[in-house]
């Protein structure tokens, strides 16, 4: 997994019709979110797979605090040049999200955006996943987690999705998935190629990894379970966001009888 996006961090914006739209508008929508659950801030966010910057970049330049992290040593150090190349302020750190190198409650907001997490395979990692982002995370503090519309993939088992283009001064790049569904009905098998424009033919480029189609069912059971509150989900209708966005809280521990008491 980690060698697939070491491989794709280079062309990863290939992905987009224009990326720097993109992160435009990805920024803005999330700091809407964020900011109608949190106030105006700017608040301490925690992009905890942050892959070249997508969300990250947008949001440091929209005021809030944020740092990226990534388990990708290559997409990261990728972050900090787009960062720095747009005048971003951007801490970037390579890290595992089931292990997340933060001391308790310093962010106010964790995100993890565009369908990072279906990359953790095992019920254990995402709850591993899960409890770190709970652990630095203030109270009353925020998660959001985007992902792909997987309630309809397990519906119809896609075998390839649209393909994306976007175009370049050499010419027109295509970015396509063909999927492999596994018995089980949940994991699927992802070959993602890049045809990109070399003189008068096409240099393909190919990679693979395997995700996990958790249904928002799903991911809102391992939230909750995960100790958090107020699971909200945001879906494209109403946010403009191209991918559901599922919003939580970490609760506030409950008031004890001595701490309502008046000092004496
Ligand atoms: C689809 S990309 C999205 C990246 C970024 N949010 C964006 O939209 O451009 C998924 C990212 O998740 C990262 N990732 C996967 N597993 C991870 C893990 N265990 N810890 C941290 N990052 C992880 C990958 O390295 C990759 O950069």
């Amino acid at each position: 997994m980690r060698d697939f996006y070491d491989q794709l961090a280079h062309d990863y914006h290939l992905i987009f019709r224009d990326w720097d739209a993109s992160m435009a508008y990805q920024a803005e929508v999330l700091d809407g979110i964020l900011r109608a659950g949190l106030g105006t801030g700017p608040h301490r966010v925690l992009d905890c797979s942050c892959g070249i910057g997508t969300q990250a970049i947008g949001l440091a330049l929209g005021g809030h605090r944020v740092v990226a992290a990534d388990l990708s040593p290559v997409a990261t150090a990728r972050a900090a040049a787009e960062a720095a190349a747009r005048g971003a302020v951007l801490p970037v750190t390579t890290a595992d999200m089931r292990q997340l190198p933060f001391g308790p409650s310093c962010f106010d907001v964790v995100l993890s955006a565009d369908n990072a997490l279906p990359h953790l395979l095992r019920a254990e990692d995402v709850q591993a996943a899960l409890a770190g982002m709970l652990r630095v995370l203030r109270d009353d503090g925020l998660l959001m987690v985007t992902l792909r519309d997987y309630d309809e993939a397990r519906r119809t088992r896609p075998t390839a999705p649209p393909p994306q283009v976007s175009q370049t001064r050499e010419g027109r790049v295509v970015t396509f998935q063909l999927w492999h569904w596994h018995q089980d009905g949940e994991h699927y098998d992802l070959e993602h190629f890049q045809l990109v424009p070399d003189g008068r033919s096409w240099d393909v480029r190919v990679r693979r990894t395997t995700s996990w189609a958790l249904t928002r069912g799903q991911l809102t059971d391992f939230v909750t379970a995960a100790g958090f509150t107020d699971v909200t989900w945001h879906l494209p209708d109403s946010s403009g966001f191209h991918q559901p966005v599922l919003t939580a809280r970490r609760p506030a521990p409950p008031r004890t009888a001595g701490s309502a008491r008046p000092a004496p």
